[in-house]
């Protein structure tokens, strides 16, 4: 089997006073002792935290945007352009997050082109996607991931700066995790479908991570599945928690 390093995120969503992150990177981020060479931890303010956040940030722990615009800087009101997160130093940006699909009608087709201009710019991208309850509840769930990895694939052209981040919608920030062996169904489908889809090679060295209602009473059964390569965890990335889930990899 390849050898896939942990990936952490953080996605700190539309959350957090200059005073909280200031909290949570000294009081939880900085002193936490984990082997960054087994996991990588990625963390995603708010667009206008990400200076902060980086500033106060041990360096080892990245900082990533939570988005990035499809077009590039100009005439665009309140968007961010992926020059603009370079230029600030920063090399991650999630992309496809099910707020922004269901929220801000991202499609599929959007978030495809995002990740292709992303790539573009030198970024490298947590691509996000999932199915919801009805579609899990109809037994559709892989023909719904596989949809929306066909049109990720369209948009990506190195697949080793790409993070592929299995957020089943029905679990996010509802306290209802998929248990560990649904993650793991998912997560070797996922796999799978990279195999005949895409290459072996890009089948066994992408990272695959699961998010929905991680905990830090949970990490350690989904990290135990041999395709789930981490986490991108919302509500726990804001507590204490967050260190126990960050030492889950150990
Ligand atoms: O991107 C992370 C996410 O959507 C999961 O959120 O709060 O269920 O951990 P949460």
């Amino acid at each position: 089997m390849a050898h896939r390093q942990f990936f952490v995120g953080g996605n700190w969503k539309s959350n957090g006073t200059q005073a909280s992150v200031r909290e949570l990177i000294e009081q939880v981020l900085n002193p936490t002792q984990i082997d960054f060479a087994r996991v990588q931890v990625v963390v995603a303010p708010v667009s206008i935290h990400l200076q902060f956040a980086r500033s106060l940030l041990k360096p080892e722990i990245s900082v990533s945007a939570q988005n990035c615009s499809l077009t590039g800087p100009g005439a665009f009101t309140g968007e961010v352009a992926a020059e603009q997160i370079i230029d600030l130093g920063l090399s991650w940006t999630i992309l496809g997050h099910s707020e922004r699909r269901t929220l801000y009608g991202e499609t599929d087709d959007v978030v495809s082109k995002k990740v292709n201009r992303a790539l573009a710019h030198g970024l490298s991208v947590i691509a996000c996607f999932g199915e919801n309850l009805q579609e899990r509840e109809a037994n559709v769930t892989l023909d719904v991931v596989a949809r929306q990895l066909a049109a990720l694939k369209e948009g990506i052209t190195d697949w080793s700066k790409v993070v592929l981040a299995y957020e089943p919608v029905w679990a996010i920030g509802t306290g209802r995790n998929a248990t560990p062996e649904q993650a793991q169904e998912v997560h070797a489908m996922i796999r799978n479908w990279l195999g005949t889809n895409v290459s072996a090679e890009v089948a066994a060295h992408t990272r695959v991570i699961y998010g929905g209602s991680v905990t830090d009473q949970n990490a350690a059964q989904l990290i135990a599945q041999p395709d789930v390569d981490g986490f991108l965890v919302g509500g726990a990335s804001l507590k204490p928690a967050f260190k126990v889930i960050l030492e889950a990899t150990n």
